[in-house]
């Protein structure tokens, strides 16, 4: 029995081993630009940096990378949410976004924040700082309703 045991663990660290060398998910790091929404929106300091605390990691051209996200098979699954998160709400590209998707988008950030849904369950344990207080979301949730007044009153003049 203790040498079945010694040879799962010797496979298991081989297998760990080998799949270091497997092509890694690109990094990305692109520059901050106009579209980005904190610029764009001039937004209020502490809603920019609970954004940057929270949401950037997953939903921006800037993510944050630990250091375990050099090491498979981690870095497949951070890989992954990045690569989820940005297409599904990229607040870097917010000055490319129509009226209308960020209207829907600011209503699904309060959704999923309120839910707990966001930032992702499994992404706080290893990041203190993004977990959001009751307070926080609250804010959160003015600001967002506060932008959805102001492009409803921008489209209205539109017409
Ligand atoms: C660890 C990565 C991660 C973090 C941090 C994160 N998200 Fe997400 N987010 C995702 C992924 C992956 C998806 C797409 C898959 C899904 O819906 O679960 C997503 C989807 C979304 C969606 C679209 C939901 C839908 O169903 O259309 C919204 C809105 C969103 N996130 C808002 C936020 C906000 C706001 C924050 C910060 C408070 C945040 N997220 C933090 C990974 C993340």
């Amino acid at each position: 029995m203790k040498k079945i045991l010694r040879y799962i663990l010797l496979f298991v660290f081989f297998a760990f081993v080998v799949i270091q060398f497997i092509k890694r998910p690109e990094k990305i790091n692109e520059p901050v630009t106009d579209n980005d929404i904190i610029g764009l929106l001039n937004v209020d300091k502490e809603i920019a940096a609970m954004l940057k605390a929270s949401c950037y990691d997953c939903h921006s051209n800037q993510p944050r990378y630990p250091w375990y996200a050099n090491v498979a098979p981690l870095n497949w699954w951070i890989g992954d949410h990045i690569e989820h998160g940005r297409d599904e709400l990229n607040f870097s590209l917010w000055g490319t976004f129509t009226a209308r998707r960020r209207d829907h988008k600011l209503e699904e950030m309060v959704e999923m924040v309120e839910k707990r849904e966001m930032p992702l369950p499994n992404y706080l344990p290893m990041h203190k700082e993004a977990k959001l207080s009751d307070e926080q979301i609250e804010k959160l949730r003015k600001w967002a309703n506060a932008e959805r007044a102001n492009i409803a009153a921008e489209t209205e003049t539109e017409n």
